[in-house]
């Protein structure tokens, strides 16, 4: 057997694997349970619009053909949909491809790039994928971004920031203001991804900083997803929006065919499904209510949250909360591969599955004594 790490790149030996939320049905398996629900990765309970699955079904015969390697049609319904011209359009393999093509498009060995602790985790992956030097500015409160220190961290080999806005894993958003702000601190060549995932769950709208002010810099790259509010994370669809000088890179590194014919459809589809949006994002306000409610009667702090999951903490160390919630059938997200080892997040559900997390929540505290 060869010496796999004298044959490998040095930078890939810095990488951590990802840790997904963890399936249902491994946990159905690992435990011998049958009625599992995941309130792990943040995905949309009701599932897709009615009009996704039609056009799921309606799209299968076609899947013996390449899908369209332009995503013409889906440009052209995004540009409908953001009220953008089609060239400042790039949709990916799920906002990840983005992010990965962006890296791939831009990093170098030397380069310097700018990320908050905690925040979703991928923006590291690729950054290290190329080589670059990730260098981390830890939440001045534990939680939000340090604008500041992250301004204050820029050095002449900064090649790019990333911003999650509302933030993965604790809900917190960056105002209008402080997005302003922050991008006039920045150096000229500096670029700034902003990834707005969790978007379409923000309701403190008036605080909230919208990445689409500062597109025309051509220094931008906002992310978006088909993941979570359309509920369509199986498919892997997300886009990025930026100038098209940035995004021209972006096309000449992507694989010719990364969005299948089926999630090219069901994307542009799932855009018509309006009432489906609203049904959803009505359906998290009330979920965090009723989040908000049970956690405080548990005597849990918690974060009020902008997006579809809530980061809360616990008396013991996370890890026994997760498995006596696992043993009881609900899938929760540890909190520690953020580097907060007494915190879980849990995605907003139906009203049913909130319940029946707040019910396993007190069972699992009670018998961990605290
Ligand atoms: C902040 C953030 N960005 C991007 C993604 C990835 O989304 P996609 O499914 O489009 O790759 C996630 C998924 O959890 C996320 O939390």
């Amino acid at each position: 057997m060869n010496n796999q790490e004298e044959l490998i790149r040095r930078e890939i030996l810095g990488i951590k694997e990802y840790i997904p939320g963890k399936p249902i049905e491994e946990t159905q398996r690992e435990l011998g349970l049958t009625d599992v629900i995941k309130l792990a990765s943040n995905e949309n309970p009701l599932g897709p619009a009615k009009e996704v699955l039609a056009a799921i079904q309606e799209t299968a015969p076609a899947v013996y053909l390449y899908p369209d390697s332009n995503r013409y049609h889906l440009k052209q319904a995004l540009a409908e949909h953001l009220k953008l011209d089609p060239a400042w359009i790039f949709p990916g393999n799920g906002s990840d491809e983005v992010i990965k093509l962006f890296a791939e498009a831009y990093f170098c060995p030397g380069d310097e790039v700018i990320v908050a602790k905690p925040t979703f985790s991928v923006y590291e992956y690729a950054a290290r994928l190329m080589g670059a030097e990730v260098v981390t500015v830890p939440a001045a409160d534990g939680y939000r971004h340090d604008l500041e220190g992250m301004a204050a961290a820029v050095t002449a080999r900064t090649k790019a920031v990333f911003i999650c806005n509302p933030n993965n894993p604790t809900g917190t958003i960056i105002s209008r203001q402080q997005l302003r702000d922050f991008f006039d601190r920045l150096p000229q060549r500096v670029l700034l991804v902003i990834d707005e995932a969790y978007s379409d769950y923000v309701d403190d709208e008036a605080d909230y900083g919208r990445g689409r002010e500062l597109l025309e810099s051509g220094r931008v790259l906002i992310l978006r997803t088909f993941s979570k509010i359309y509920g369509m994370a199986g498919l892997r669809v997300g886009y990025g929006i930026a100038h098209p000088a940035l995004l021209q890179w972006l096309e000449r590194v992507k694989e010719p065919f990364s969005i299948n014919i089926i999630a090219q459809r069901a994307a542009i589809a799932a855009l018509q499904a309006k009432e489906h949006v609203a049904l959803s994002r009505r359906l998290n306000a009330e979920g965090k209510k009723q989040l908000y409610r049970g956690l405080t009667e548990l005597g849990l702090t918690y974060l009020p949250t902008q997006a579809n999951f809530i980061l809360f903490q616990v008396p013991v160390e996370s890890k026994l909360v997760y498995d006596g919630m696992l043993r009881r059938g609900v899938i929760l997200r540890m909190a520690d591969s953020f580097g907060l080892p007494r915190h879980l997040r849990v995605t907003v559900g139906t009203p049913e599955q909130n319940t029946r997390f707040l019910q396993a929540l007190k069972e699992v505290l009670a018998s961990s004594g605290s």
